[in-house]
This record gives C-alpha cells, sequence and structure tokens, in this order.
C-alpha cells in the first residue's frame, strides 16, 4: 500500500516550518515498514530534548512489527479505541517518566519533560517522511506489568508511528475524522501579553 503524499494540512495563519505544517496524527498508515535506523534517529531526537536541571526523565520502550514478541506486547496496552487503528502501525512506543528527581523527591516537570522528547520524536519523524500519533488511551496499570516497571517509573503515553496511508483503508466511522477539517483555537486565546486575555496576536 502507498505512502499518502506529503502536503501542508494545516491552514496556518502565519508561516511555519513544513515540519509542524505536515505534522498531523494519522490513523491510516501504509504498510511500508520503518528502518531501525529511522527509529534510532527519531530516539536521538529525543535524547537532545532539553529538561529541567538536565534531568532526562523520558524512558521509551520501542518495538518495530517485526520485532513481533515485543510488538504484541506493546500492542496489547492499547485500549479499544486505539487497538481499531494503533495496531496497524509499524512501530509502536511506550514513553514513561522517571517521577522522582535522581537526588530525591518529587519531579514536577516529569510530564512537561516526557512531552517535550515526544514533540522532538515527532519533529525527527515528519523530518523522515513519517507521522507519529500519540495516545493517551493504553492500559497503564497493564504496561506497569508488562514493562516490569519499577514504581517511580509513570507510563503516560504511547506513540503509532509509520508512513501516513490512504484513509479509505480504515472503517467508515475512522475515516471520517482522518478526512475532517483540523482546527485549533484562535491565536487571540492562546497567546497574551502581560495580562490574562490580553491578546497578544489575532488570526
Ligand atoms: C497526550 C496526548 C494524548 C492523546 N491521546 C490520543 C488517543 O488516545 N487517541 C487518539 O486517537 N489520539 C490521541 N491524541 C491525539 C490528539 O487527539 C491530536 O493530537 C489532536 O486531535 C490534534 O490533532 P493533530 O495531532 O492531527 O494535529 C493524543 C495526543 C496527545 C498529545
Amino acid at each position: 500500500m502507498k505512502r499518502v503524499k506529503k502536503e501542508k494540512r494545516n491552514p496556518t495563519t502565519y508561516e511555519i516550518h513544513p515540519l509542524y505544517a505536515e505534522r498531523y496524527s494519522p490513523r491510516a498508515f501504509s504498510d511500508e515498514g520503518v528502518s531501525r535506523e529511522a527509529v534510532a534517529s527519531m530516539l536521538e531526537a529525543a535524547r537532545w530534548a532539553p529538561s529541567c536541571a538536565n534531568e532526562q526523565p523520558w524512558v521509551f520502550f520501542v518495538a518495530r512489527r517485526e520485532e513481533s514478541e515485543d510488538f504484541e506486547k506493546l500492542a496489547s496496552l492499547l485500549d479499544e479505541g486505539n487497538s481499531r487503528w494503533a495496531k496497524s502501525a509499524p512501530v509502536l512506543v511506550v514513553g514513561a517518566a522517571r517521577t522522582q528527581w535522581a537526588r530525591g523527591g518529587d519531579n514536577a516537570y516529569a510530564a512537561h519533560d516526557l512531552g517535550l522528547a515526544t514533540a522532538q520524536l515527532i519533529g525527527q519523524a515528519v523530518a523522515l517522511g513519517l507521522q507519529a500519533h500519540p495516545m493517551a488511551g493504553f492500559y497503564a496499570d497493564r504496561a506497569r506489568e508488562v514493562l516490569a516497571l519499577p514504581e517511580d517509573i509513570a507510563p503516560l503515553t504511547m506513540i503509532a508511528i509509520g508512513y501516513a496511508g490512504d484513509p479509505s483503508i480504515l472503517p467508515e466511522d475512522l475515516e471520517a475524522r482522518e478526512r475532517a477539517p483540523r482546527s485549533r483555537r484562535p491565536m487571540d486565546e492562546i497567546a497574551f501579553g502581560a495580562r490574562f486575555n490580553a491578546p497578544y496576536l489575532k488570526d
């Protein structure tokens, strides 16, 4: 099955880099596999994310479809809604965070920093012609058990990665969601000057 053509999917008001203009969270993936080198490159991009006190609290669990035993383990963690489409992705990842500082005590920025690393992973995916779809819909308790996680490592997200596929391969309801126009809050709701609700920019 073919990859779908890259295009500027996002109707931005202001110019942004193609990495961001082309990124989206697909449910339809091509059946083309993803090389180990590409996976390494995405993890390397994640590794170089900024983090509070350079703690680097992120931990990733990764399996390509070819790594079938591990892939099945990760796929078994998806909830029913995501399982419908995400188990067809050629790469699955679980993103987890070390919740304690190395020196002890709760790291309030652990989830934030896992998010930064995940954003870099996703950016590198797009740079390689791939797409990556983050998901909260998975069974964290099962993940703790299957991945043998210590108490202070919290599984927070999964990511389905692959080359974007033709939406017509999806069940009807998911195809409609895949083709629906993409939306964002207006600028005057997300960017303020030095006072809440004092818009910094308008669309
Ligand atoms: C933390 C997080 C959790 C998400 N969980 C899910 C999920 O469980 N299932 C899903 O289909 N999409 C999930 N998404 C994807 C969002 O729905 C998606 O990013 C949002 O609708 C915007 O669409 P876009 O990524 O195509 O721009 C999640 C995204 C993030 C960042």
